[in-house]
């Protein structure tokens, strides 16, 4: 859960770092940086990018993990780009299609990242955390906008 005030707070910042940060792997990070930074129920979060049917990841902060290339339709990341939508799982314990970064994970959000003129699906924003329950409504309108402001980069080089 993001209070209205927190959500202003930190997409400033990360109006502020997007703007003096060039290239698209550097804002990614920063951006993931102060999401991680500003709210601790985020105890994973980072980008992967849509290429063909996979995802491959990009920046993040967070444990180390193995899942760098997941195909469409493969776990939470790959049910958000297959099913076309956002994922907010309370409690991952309860899925059958879930690719397990963490022993500790207990919820999981996806939201996507599109192209604002097509719609296409560019990549996602997906984070992880420690507590059931712990990703609402107001994470996704969160994302949601983060995500808008990822997604000029996303359409840009790699750097
Ligand atoms: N749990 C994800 C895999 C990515 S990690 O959480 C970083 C999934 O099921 O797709």
């Amino acid at each position: 859960m993001v209070t209205p005030q927190q959500a202003l707070d930190l997409l400033g910042e990360i109006d502020d770092a997007l703007a003096k940060t060039p290239g698209r792997d550097a804002a990614v990070h920063a951006a993931m940086r102060l999401i991680a930074g500003r709210l601790p129920h985020y105890n994973w979060v980072g980008v992967y990018v849509l290429d063909g049917d996979m995802l491959n990841l990009g920046p993040y902060v967070g444990a180390h993990t193995d899942h760098t290339l997941i195909p469409v339709g493969r776990g939470v990341c790959g049910t958000a780009v297959a099913e076309d939508r956002n994922q907010v799982i309370e409690d991952v314990r309860t899925l059958d299609n879930y690719l397990a970064c963490s022993l500790e994970t207990r919820s999981e959000i996806v939201v996507l990242i599109r192209d604002p003129r097509t719609r296409q699906v560019l990549g996602q924003i997906d984070a992880d955390g420690h507590d059931v329950g712990a990703f609402d409504r107001t994470d996704e309108a969160l994302l949601e906008q983060v995500a808008a402001r990822l997604a000029p980069r996303l359409l840009g080089p790699a750097e």
